[in-house]
């Protein structure tokens, strides 16, 4: 058969609020014209994120009820950090209450003054934190990341030449070298075991410590399955195993491909840097068993991980994706391709040529998909990466315009992926009507949260 079809059926049901265009119109506005500030209740289909939005399975549910909240030596860390182990063959799991808190006590460990870390690409928060200790994070995606139509297996790729002449540039300067499986700022684009073997490889003949950000390991592992030569015949449970193996450490955000709704973890090879860790995280997490989680948190999470690594759900996963983008694809409509693991990336400024960049075609773009059809995705494009010179007032653009529909996972039907693709051709139709928009008000940082627009005069 050739219909890959959703290897679950539905038990719990949540309805979700029709709206017409005049209500959403209302909402829009009263919202400064930024999606985040919208209440979930007024979006039709949520595409902002896919962290911490996926449906859990029965199993999960049943694991929850068997949560041990114990505060110290819970039977559920056991069965966590025993999961964990098997799944990353890392000696060493130290929960947390999510990714961020995970990166923030992997940076604090690895400071030093002028420290560097070089990666595929920094995800905001990986970033924010490098940064917020006053070290520099690099960025070096390969050449084709940076163009949103052209083709490669393993866009999430490292540039390795240029890897291996920051890191001969910096030297022991450089703390670690970050590998984000997938690439998420990049468009949720996979790395290749090659690179990744030998990305780790140049880092560690420079003294440098190499980490895996695995949020959206499993979809990494089927992509290096599908494409990878040499790996159509093992389990995607061998693949991630082997990428783990190339690694000295990393951190995970369970809201993605834990299938949880809350939960992290840092995993580590050295005793030495997990006491440092493990006293920092009693600090600022909790106890070494549970971390910032609730017993039933470890719970689900430890069987989510053996869930997301099943190859009928990570088919269905990476085809439904696929599936959506061939349907714009075949309206003309401008994207990050080949599609990701998580989501469909619009290229926002191909898509609105006709307003320029000052006037953030991206989140033009995502507001016109809620007020069409009720549908919220994310701007990744000046609003949220955009830098403005406080001499000049001028401001400086990222590489990309872009607009996100990341898909929750077992969240969605195939019709509500059918009525997205209808509502983003038709808006692509009509594409030379859409106006630009005016920021009126900004924080100073991570300004994207709580920007306010309104329609721009010209
Ligand atoms: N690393 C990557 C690659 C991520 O995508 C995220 C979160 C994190 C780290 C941080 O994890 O949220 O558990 O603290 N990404 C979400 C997103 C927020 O929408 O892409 P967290």
């Amino acid at each position: 058969m050739k219909t890959i079809i959703e290897p679950f059926k539905i038990k719990s049901v949540e309805p979700i609020r029709m709206t017409t265009r005049e209500e959403r119109e209302g909402i829009l506005a009263e919202a400064g014209y930024n999606l985040f500030l919208v209440r979930a209740e007024d979006v039709l289909i949520d595409f902002l994120t896919d962290s911490g939005t996926s449906s859990m399975s029965s199993e999960q549910w049943a694991a929850v009820m068997r949560g041990d909240e114990s505060y110290a030596g819970a039977r559920s860390f056991y069965r966590f950090d025993e999961r964990v182990r098997s799944i990353t063959g890392f000696p060493i799991v130290i929960p947390t209450h999510q990714g961020r808190a995970a990166e923030k006590i992997l940076f604090h460990v690895l400071h030093r003054d002028g420290a560097i870390y070089i990666g595929n690409t920094h995800f905001d928060t990986t970033r924010a934190n490098i940064e917020q200790l006053n070290d520099e994070a690099i960025d070096l995606p390969i050449p084709e990341a940076l163009v949103p139509a052209r083709m490669h297996p393993f866009k999430g790729n490292i540039d390795l030449e240029k890897l291996a002449a920051t890191l001969a540039r910096h030297g022991d300067r450089v703390r670690a070298v970050i590998m984000t499986v997938t690439n998420n700022s990049g468009g949720g684009q996979p790395v290749s075991m090659e690179n990744l073997r030998e990305a780790f490889r140049l880092a560690r003949s420079h003294g440098a410590l190499c980490v895996i950000d695995a949020c959206r390991f499993a979809e990494n592992a089927y992509f290096i399955q599908q494409r990878e030569p040499g790996y159509e015949r093992k389990s995607v449970l061998e693949i991630a195993r082997e990428m783990f193996s190339l690694a000295d450490a990393s951190t995970m955000s369970a809201k993605k491909d834990g299938l949880a709704n809350i939960g992290g973890f840092l995993t580590l090879r050295d005793e030495d840097l997990a006491a440092q860790a493990r006293n920092l995280l009693i600090l600022t997490e909790g106890f070494p068993t549970y971390g910032g989680m609730a017993g039933r948190d470890m719970e689900a999470i430890a069987q989510g991980l053996q869930e997301v690594l099943a190859e009928d759900y990570l088919r269905y996963r990476i085809r439904s994706v696929e599936y959506f983008s061939e349907k714009l694809q075949s309206g003309g409509v401008p994207m990050i391709l080949p599609p990701g693991g998580h989501a469909i990336y619009l290229d926002a400024a191909a898509f609105l040529e006709h307003i320029p960049r000052e006037q953030f075609p991206g989140q033009v773009l995502a507001n016109e998909l809620f007020l069409a059809g009720g549908i919220r995705g994310v701007e990744i494009g000046t609003v949220m990466f955009g830098k403005r010179d406080p001499e000049s007032g001028r401001t400086r653009h990222p590489a990309m315009e872009l607009v996100r529909l990341a898909i929750p996972r077992r969240v969605y039907t195939q019709s509500h992926v059918d009525f997205a693709a209808e509502v983003i051709l038709e808006v692509h139709q009509r594409r030379t009507e859409l106006r630009g928009l005016r920021m009126t008000y900004e924080a100073p940082f991570l300004r994207h949260f709580t920007a306010r627009f309104e329609p721009h005069p010209a």
